[in-house]
């Protein structure tokens, strides 16, 4: 059970069931605090157990949960609680130094008890088309369909274990492909390997890099969100691998053997720049068949927005639980509102307009049908975001 807040008008606890796999939308306009509700949740989770958190952090704001929320210690007293830094660690993509531009940086987050690790991503773990649309290349035009062709090859020769040079490798045996569309592929390969994203070596299962007695942090932050879609990329490789690691384990479970491995709640602050409405990204597939087929291989998903309208409407009507903060734009409200349900006795708006400060929200789950106003309970950890 996540402990989430209590109900304003009884005061009554009011929790989230995590025992089954859940998808959980959290929305509301800026600075209305959607981060620092994720932040609740993903204290709860850690108190969970056989379960493992993944926290997409695009803005680089959830390593302050290393340290305590001494801001608001007498609140937490009033809610039975303290205080407390816990444990973090933050999976960078390439190396730390470079991303970070800065190696005191790098020794201030270790210094705060932060864990970095280098993320390195395994080219198997990208679709064909994945791998095409990265360069935006059209999968019927010359250069996709070498590319294509290339990264089919390499999975059909190598299966999961191929890196960079082999697809070049196998670009240049490409006996139908010409001189100058191989050169070009070369050259964009040749790039990207210089990007530092990509192993170069072996094959790395990526869950062997998170820590289930930790609460592990994607910054994505240190990636510039420039021509290519290397944020997109980066989610869509840990998705797929995930997915496809924890369908394992879940046949394991049924069989009676040893699952090896948690069940896996991954959120996404800032998800509209991963699963937008009417736009597709590297990692969109992915993110659908995650919150779609997920529940059976235990794999959660939460996604938090300042504006619904935003959001892939598949996404979203997926998720069955909502944690509503306040609302203005009336876009905004039609999109959440199209989620209301029968159960509720009234349409959604109604519930997000009675929400009067901070911290409070309308908190919707569909397993138990139930609609609550409710005051989300003050955070352990120091939330980021809000010094600059
Ligand atoms: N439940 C709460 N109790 C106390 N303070 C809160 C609560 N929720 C949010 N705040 C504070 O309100 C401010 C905004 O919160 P937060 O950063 O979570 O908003 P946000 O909705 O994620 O904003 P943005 O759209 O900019 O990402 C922060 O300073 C945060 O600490
Ligand atoms: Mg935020």
């Amino acid at each position: 059970m996540l402990f989430i807040g209590r109900n304003l008008e009884d005061n009554s606890d009011v929790h989230i069931d995590a025992v089954k796999s859940r998808a959980v939308a959290i929305c509301g306009k800026r600075g209305s605090g959607k981060s620092y509700t994720m932040g609740v949740l993903i204290e709860e989770l850690l108190r969970e157990d056989n379960v493992v958190t993944l926290v997409v952090d695009p803005m680089g704001i959830f390593h302050t949960m290393s340290l305590p929320n001494y801001d608001q210690e007498r609140t937490l007293w009033e809610w039975g609680e303290s205080p407390a830094g816990l444990p973090v660690k933050v999976l960078v993509p390439g190396d730390p130094v470079a991303r970070y531009g800065d190696r005191e940086i790098v020794e201030r987050l270790e210094q705060r008890g932060v864990v970095l690790e280098q993320l390195r991503l395994n080219p198997s773990d990208i679709s064909p088309e994945a791998w095409c649309d990265l360069f935006d290349f059209n999968i019927n035009e010359p250069l996709g369909i070498a590319l294509y062709k290339a990264i089919r090859n390499c999975l059909k020769k190598y299966g999961t274990v191929f890196h960079i040079p082999q697809i070049i490798k196998s670009i240049e045996l490409d006996s139908r492909a010409a001189p100058k569309t191989v050169e070009a592929l070369v050259n964009r390969l040749d790039t990207a390997q210089e990007w530092g994203l990509f192993e170069d070596s072996r094959y790395r299962e990526v869950w062997e890099l998170l820590d289930p007695h930790a609460i592990n942090i994607l910054d994505l932050n240190t990636i510039d969100s420039g021509r290519y879609g290397r944020r997109p990329l980066i989610l869509s490789a840990l998705t797929r691998n995930l997915f496809r690691k924890r369908s394992v384990a879940r046949r394991r479970e049924e069989l009676g053997l040893e699952a090896g491995m948690r069940k896996v709640w991954m959120l996404i602050d800032e998800a509209h720049q991963f699963v937008p409405a009417g736009k597709s990204t590297l990692c969109k597939e992915a993110l659908i068949q995650w919150v779609k087929e997920g529940r059976q291989p235990g794999l959660s998903l939460v996604v938090a927005s300042q504006q619904p309208s935003a959001l892939d409407m598949e996404v979203l009507s997926q998720c069955d639980v909502i944690i509503s903060h306040s609302l203005t734009t009336s876009e905004d409200k039609a999109a959440l509102n199209r989620l209301t349900k029968d159960y509720m006795g009234a349409e959604l708006r109604v519930f997000i307009n009675r929400i009067a400060r901070t911290g409070q929200a309308a908190f919707v789950d569909d397993d138990v049908e139930r609609v609550t106003m409710v005051q989300v309970k003050p955070r352990r950890s120091k939330p980021g975001g809000s010094e600059a």
